[in-house]
C-alpha cells in the first residue's frame, strides 16, 4: 500500500513537472458594450423659431395665444439665452419686495411695449419706485433673446396675474432695439 501511494505521488509529481506550462490564453478583450441608443425624443418645437410668415398669417387671437405660450416658457425657463424671470419676479408676478419689483399690477414700467422691451433688452438698474416701494437693484440685460421671445414674455407679463395690457409683437421689439 505504502509503496503504491509513494508511486502515485511520484507519478503525479512527475506529471506535474513534465506537463509544459500551458500558455494562458489571453483573455478576450472585453468588447465595448454598445450603449443602447435612447429613442430619439421628438425635437420639441422651438417656439422662438416660429416661421415669421406663419406667425404673421395668424388671426389676432391665435397670435396672442402663441405669444402667451412662448412667453410662459421664457418667463419660467429663460428661453434660448435669457434668465428665468420667475427666479426674481416669482410665479405670481408679485416679485420679492424690496429686492425684486412686482410685475402684477405694474403698469408704469410694463404698460408700454417699447418701455417694457427696453427693460428686457438693456436690463435695468438705479432707483425706481413700483407700487409705493423703492427698488435699487440690478436686472441683467437679456437682449440676446430673439425678438419673438421678448415679444412673447412681455405679452405674457402684460396678460397674467390680473394684468390686461394687450399684446406686444416682434415688430415692437425690433423698434425698441432702435
Ligand atoms: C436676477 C433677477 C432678475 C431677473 C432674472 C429678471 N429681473 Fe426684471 N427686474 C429685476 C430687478 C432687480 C428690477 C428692478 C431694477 C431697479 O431697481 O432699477 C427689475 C425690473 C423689471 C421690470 C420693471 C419694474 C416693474 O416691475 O415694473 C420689468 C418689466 C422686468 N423686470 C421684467 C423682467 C423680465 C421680462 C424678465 C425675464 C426676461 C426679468 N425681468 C428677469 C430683477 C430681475
Amino acid at each position: 500500500m505504502r509503496s503504491l501511494f509513494a508511486l502515485s505521488l511520484l507519478v503525479l509529481s512527475a506529471c506535474g513537472a513534465e506537463e509544459p506550462a500551458k500558455p494562458v490564453a489571453p483573455a478576450e478583450p472585453a468588447k465595448p458594450v454598445e450603449p443602447a441608443k435612447p429613442a430619439e425624443p421628438p425635437a420639441p418645437a422651438k417656439p422662438a423659431e416660429i416661421d415669421p410668415a406663419t406667425f404673421a398669417a395668424m388671426p389676432d387671437d391665435e397670435k396672442k395665444a402663441t405669444l402667451m405660450k412662448i412667453g410662459e416658457s421664457v418667463y419660467t425657463t429663460g428661453g434660448s439665452t435669457g434668465l428665468a424671470c420667475v427666479t426674481c419676479h416669482q410665479p405670481t408676478g408679485a416679485g420679492l419686495p424690496p429686492s425684486f419689483p412686482p410685475l402684477a399690477g405694474s403698469k408704469d414700467n410694463m404698460g408700454d411695449c417699447a418701455t417694457h422691451a427696453k427693460i428686457v433688452i438693456n436690463g435695468l438698474s438705479g432707483p425706481i419706485e413700483v407700487q409705493g416701494v423703492k427698488y435699487d437693484g440690478v436686472m441683467p440685460p437679456q437682449g440676446n433673446l430673439t425678438n419673438m421671445e421678448i415679444a412673447a414674455v412681455i405679452t405674457y407679463e402684460r396678460n397674467s396675474w390680473g394684468n390686461d395690457y394687450g399684446v406686444c409683437l416682434p415688430a415692437d421689439v425690433v423698434a425698441a432695439r432702435g
